[in-house]
């Protein structure tokens, strides 16, 4: 398949990324059972899996989509600077941050760091995709759908210039082919 200027082959087909996900999602219901998590999916890229892996949770739970501030505004104590969107009070909620994948892990441990200083209870991250850059990475997801290798991969919220994120299965670029 040609995206652009760029090959990509199948890697994670539908079926195995929806028995994954409700996987995933059966083992939050255990964890967090008699909890109201809050989920905090970051846009753009979770959208699908975010989707799909709350309509397996059975908790009672709150979700707020939210963005990475593209920029960090001057400090006023309380005010989160690291996420825009977050219309829901997070003082002593555990929350539960859906990420689509991770790279470096970079940016997702600031909004942890962050998060954690603001009084929440508990703060875990759950991310469909995890990169080996990331497995070196202090702050780590308490959930992992996929492991992989350090190759760019797109499809299921995933893009690629923008563009990819509504196929239904993942696929990764195909080293040196371009179109
Ligand atoms: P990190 O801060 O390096 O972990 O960056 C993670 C972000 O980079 C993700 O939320 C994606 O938006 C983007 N990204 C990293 N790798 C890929 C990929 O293989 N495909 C699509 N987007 C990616």
């Amino acid at each position: 398949m040609i995206v652009k200027d760029l090959s990509f082959s199948i890697f994670i087909p539908e079926s195995m990324i929806q028995e994954r996900v409700w996987q995933l999602g059966q083992q939050i219901n255990q964890d967090y059972v008699d909890r109201s998590p809050l989920f905090l999916p970051i846009l753009n890229g979770s959208f699908i899996f975010a989707a799909d892996l709350l309509r397996t949770v059975n908790l009672e739970c709150r979700v707020s989509f939210v963005k990475h501030a593209s920029y960090q505004g001057t400090a006023s104590t309380g005010q989160l600077k690291t996420l825009i969107g977050l219309n829901e009070s997070i003082f002593n909620q555990d929350i539960i941050i859906v990420e689509d994948i991770m790279d470096t892990g970079l940016t997702l441990s600031k909004v942890v760091e962050e998060l954690r200083s603001l009084g929440t209870r508990s703060v875990e991250i759950i991310t469909l995709v995890r990169k080996a850059p990331a497995r070196m990475h202090a702050v780590q997801p308490k959930y992992i759908g996929f492991d992989i290798e350090n190759e760019f991969v797109l499809g299921y919220g995933l893009d690629y210039d923008g563009l990819g994120r509504n196929l239904k299965d993942i696929y990764k670029q195909v080293p040196g082919e371009t179109a």
